[in-house]
């Protein structure tokens, strides 16, 4: 089996509840975090890590990622038509960003179910999962700091942070020991979701990248409906467990729930503040608010 992580896949099967109404009609992943859409910050960072193939998993209603990731010719002539190139050249790059296939979910059975949906287009090779709604600011980008634990060390690379207190409790949470070679690195012997904060095994919270050997395909079409009901994505990883070795990665960079009302308003000022053009009046505009 080839060690090259090539292909990605993005579920984006699910309904977004936590952000109604805003997602009523429109995918969360479409959701735009200062002026890009919360998917396409996962498409890039998949891009830059070297990626050659993405798969989207979507679901009724979110035909709008489609579109988003395609030609707008209308669009497109519009822009032209005015000689506003810049915008041109920001339209045509979304389209022309990656090669992207799609398949769908039709019920949004889990995210163990909606990485099921794409196993024949994955084939029988080792894959990444990204979350979209879970935008990591990195200098390096997150996948590709895993790709790098993928190639070194045999087994799958779950990305973790640290979660202090009982926060941790929202999370799937890693059992195992550190690396004696590299703090970053996790030895994996098991993993509880949602754990009680007096029952953690740790405060490695998992976060929402995963690079994984095509055998998860196998476990999860095994793998009965757990919490909620739903095919857990944990549940096959656990699985995975008993037969090839899994680490956890501690990443290097900040990572924002945007799948959240409120860890979507933390990115957007945070990202916001950032940039060149929006940073420095919408700091000097923050400063002047009455807190
Ligand atoms: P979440 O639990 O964050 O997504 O799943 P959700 O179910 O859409 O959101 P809430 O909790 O109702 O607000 C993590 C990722 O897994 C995908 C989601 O689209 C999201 O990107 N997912 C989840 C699927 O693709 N299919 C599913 O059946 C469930």
């Amino acid at each position: 089996m080839s060690k090259q992580v090539r292909i990605a896949v993005f579920p984006a099967g699910g309904l977004g509840t936590r952000f109604l109404p805003a997602t009523k009609v429109i995918p969360k992943e479409m959701l735009a975090l200062v002026d890009k859409p919360v998917i396409q910050y996962g498409v890039e960072e998949a891009v830059a890590s070297g990626i050659e193939h993405i798969i989207i998993v979507t679901g009724r209603g979110k035909g709008a990622m489609e579109d988003h990731f395609d030609h707008s010719f209308e669009l497109d002539a519009a822009l032209a038509r005015k000689g506003k190139h810049e915008l041109l050249a920001v339209s045509r790059g979304v389209s022309s960003l990656a090669q992207i296939s799609y398949v769908r979910q039709k019920e949004p059975l889990g995210l163990g179910h909606a990485v099921l949906c794409a196993k024949n287009l994955v084939g029988d090779e080792p894959f990444a999962v990204l979350l979209p709604d879970d935008v990591i600011d990195a200098e390096v980008p997150c996948l590709k700091q895993m790709m790098g634990v993928f190639d070194e060390r045999d087994g799958a690379v779950l990305a973790a942070q640290t979660v202090e207190g009982e926060g941790i409790s929202a999370y799937g949470v890693l059992a195992g020991s550190e690396d004696p070679d590299n703090w970053r690195i996790f030895n994996c012997t098991g993993m509880v979701e949602k754990p009680k904060f007096a029952d953690a095994p740790s405060k490695l919270a998992i976060v929402g990248r995963y690079i994984l050997t095509p055998r998860i395909f196998e476990l999860l079409a095994e793998t009965k409906p757990g919490a909620g009901g739903e095919i857990q994505l944990t549940d096959g990883i656990k699985a995975l467990l008993k037969e090839e070795k899994v680490f956890g990665y501690i990443i290097d960079g900040k990572r924002y729930d945007v799948g959240d009302k409120f860890g979507m308003l933390q990115a957007t000022v945070e990202f916001a503040l950032k940039r060149g053009d929006l940073g420095p009046p919408f700091r000097a505009y923050l400063k002047g608010l009455a807190l």
